[in-house]
């Protein structure tokens, strides 16, 4: 069949993909356990009229996918895994390692923590082959339109002979740039995934809080709502934001599965997120240990996934809910006006660029630790199209102040950057009243209430941490600095004081 390009896993990340490579036409060959999506995706290509279904091909059994590539060993077998991360990629690099030969190459596209593709490069390269952990982005309707992709790998040769393939297939941007470069060594395309989903998480977390804002406490309809954040996309700082694009169309929506509602289908839907993996897996897991592992602080990031976990068993929530009594969340008396709504634009966008800083701020430190050298122009260019956090603040406010910065730097943007500073700066005060509307309506709003505090924090020349300080060398002999004393960096103070001789 000469195969030229080998998917192993059929969901709809996988069979998006098959289509779209076939479009770009690659003889494509599809592989599952399960022979029903297989079959799913040969009846979707036959209906396709952009899809030449002589190029797609269906394999029940992976050494029958492996066999199908050309025998001449002219060019490498490419394979692009496309499946749950963990033990089903584990179980298929078992497999397929041995039926492969020197110089294949193996993509895993799925969203895999770092350490486990790096432990599978080297499982890989025993053999010759070369291992890619690339992160994919975009969902499924970006997996057959065209993705932001993020491929990480230790050879760069062997980007050199991806690259036409993934540039073919990738979002392109409005000026026909494609989203895809390379990332790094090792796990450094999965991290950088990792974190756009971190990055994605405070997002969702910003955009749902303001929904529920102005919904709930400032009585806006879904339909003025979705009216409004069509303005933000269309025109500030907003625009071109993926989240809010999707989210003034969701809003719009009245009938859905399970649903018809004319006032729209989002006040029906459970207010509850789960997440369909090992509760101590996942991208947002993941981010989340890395804030605290690497030392960085991304308070929003981690706001918004705590909200998820809240969130998620309605079941023992609504337990402490009883318990607990807490004040009903009431109106805000606050006027909605044109007025207002700019402020509230303006903290929106503060937030969601706060959340880029955070998420960002660890991927350097990563790089920085793990020797990745990975470039924040390259995550910014990448970004730009097809991915969840795609806004065109990327490739006109960040790209260009990212751009003249080597691998690895700046190492603490806020620090680094005074533009981008300053822009936050400028949206302290629109946080701070939207914040207030929640604070006085008893309202939800973790990732919003961790911007300002962030802000204040690192912002803040005088912490409160002075007693905490004190506390600590009191019953731990910690050690302290003494004011005007204190040599900078992250060193242990010189002093101590015996506060309870015994
Ligand atoms: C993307 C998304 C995707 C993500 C899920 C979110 O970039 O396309 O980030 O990779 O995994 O859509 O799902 P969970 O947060 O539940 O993993």
């Amino acid at each position: 069949q000469n195969v030229e390009i080998g998917i192993v896993g059929s969901g709809s990340m996988g069979g998006g993909m098959t289509m779209l490579f076939a479009e770009h036409g690659s003889v494509v060959g599809c592989f599952d356990k399960d022979p029903e999506p297989v079959k799913k995706i040969l009846k979707t290509a036959e209906e396709t009229d952009s899809v030449d279904n002589a190029k797609v091909h269906g394999f029940s059994s992976l050494e029958k996918l492996v066999n199908a590539f050309p025998k001449d060993n002219s060019k490498p077998r490419i394979f692009v895994l496309s499946l749950p991360h963990g033990k089903p990629v584990d179980g298929i690099a078992d497999e397929l390692l041995p039926l492969l030969s020197k110089g294949d190459i193996v993509i895993d596209g799925g969203n895999e923590w770092w350490e486990a593709t790096e432990r599978r490069q080297k499982k890989a390269e025993e053999v010759g082959v070369e291992w890619v952990g690339m992160g994919v982005s975009g969902g499924y309707q970006a997996a057959r339109r065209g993705p932001s992709m993020s491929p990480g790998c230790n050879n760069p040769k062997t980007y050199e002979t991806i690259k036409p393939l993934l540039e073919k297939w990738a979002a392109k941007t409005k000026d026909g740039e494609p989203c895809v470069e390379y990332i790094g060594p090792g796990g450094a395309g999965n991290y950088v995934k990792m974190l756009h989903n971190g990055i994605e998480h405070a997002h969702l977390s910003i955009l749902c809080e303001t929904r529920g804002l102005l919904y709930h406490q400032l009585g806006m309809s879904n339909a003025e709502i979705a009216d409004l954040f069509e303005s933000w996309f269309k025109d500030g700082g907003l625009r071109g934001n993926f989240l809010v694009g999707i989210g003034y169309k969701g809003l719009r929506f009245t009938h859905g599965d399970g649903i018809d509602d004319e006032g729209g289908i989002v006040d029906h839907i459970e207010d509850k997120v789960t997440q369909d993996v090992d509760l101590s897996e996942g991208t947002g897991t993941w981010s989340t240990m890395e804030i605290a592992t690497r030392h960085v602080a991304a308070p929003a990031i981690a706001a918004s996934h705590q909200l998820r976990v809240i969130s998620a068993d309605k079941g023992e929530r609504l337990k402490v809910v009883e318990n607990l009594k807490m004040p009903e969340p009431s109106k805000s008396d606050k006027k909605v006006d044109p007025e207002f709504l700019k402020v509230v634009e303006k903290a929106v966008y503060g937030c969601i660029l706060g959340a880029f800083v955070q998420g960002l701020d660890i991927i350097t430190r990563a790089s920085e630790d793990q020797k990745w050298n990975v470039s924040l122009a390259t995550c910014m260019r990448i970004w730009r199209a097809g991915c969840i956090i795609q806004s065109d603040a990327i490739s006109e406010f960040l790209l260009p102040l990212f751009e003249p910065f080597g691998p690895s730097k700046p190492l603490n943007i806020l620090q680094a950057v005074p533009e981008v500073a300053q822009a936050l700066r400028e949206t302290y005060e629109p946080i701070k009243q939207l914040y207030r509307v929640a604070l006085d309506t008893d309202a939800v709003a973790p990732a919003i209430a961790a911007t300002l505090e962030w802000l204040k924090s690192v912002g803040g020349a005088r912490l409160p941490t002075d007693f905490e300080e004190m506390e600590l060398d009191y019953f731990g002999h910690h050690n302290y600095d003494i004011v005007g004393q204190t040599e900078f960096g992250h060193k242990k103070g010189k002093h101590h004081t015996e506060f309870a001789p015994a």
